[in-house]
């Protein structure tokens, strides 16, 4: 069976209590829970894993390489600044869609800028929770 991961980095584990007028008041559990069943619906097992350190998410970034078809990640704030994180996304060549929650594009100006983007397969911004099951439905195409 094919396989995702969702990644997602700093304060996401907080969703659901974190700024709810902006992230929304469903718990991240819960818009894991969707988007696993959206995978599996479409054939595909899918795992996620959450940390809120740069390093940790590259060492699965690289530790994924060989056993998934793509990665959903959400980079938090790591987006708008993590070279290293776009090398590491770089240097292994399963696709990786960028997920954000809110619309990037819509918030502060240093959260239109995303360094990640130019070596994503494609960005998903602003659609909440559905936000990740869009981004799983790209892997699944
Ligand atoms: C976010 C947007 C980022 O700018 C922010 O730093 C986050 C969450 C989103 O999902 O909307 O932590 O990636």
């Amino acid at each position: 069976m094919k396989k995702i991961l969702i990644v997602n980095g700093p304060n996401l584990n907080l969703v659901g209590e974190r700024e709810p007028g902006i992230y929304g008041s469903d718990a991240m559990p819960n818009i894991i829970k969707k988007a696993i069943a959206f995978a599996g619906s479409k054939g595909f097992e899918c795992t996620y894993f959450q940390s809120n350190h740069e390093g940790e998410i590259i060492d699965k970034l690289h530790a994924s390489r060989l056993e998934y078809s793509g990665i959903v990640l959400n980079a938090g704030a790591f987006t708008h600044y993590s070279y290293a994180i776009r090398d590491a996304i770089s240097a292994i060549k399963i696709p990786v869609v960028e997920v954000h929650l809110s619309n990037v594009f819509a918030r502060e100006e240093f959260r239109h800028t995303s360094v990640i983007a130019a070596v994503c397969k494609g960005s998903v911004s602003g659609f909440g929770a559905n936000s990740y099951i869009l981004a799983v439905q790209a892997l699944t195409l």
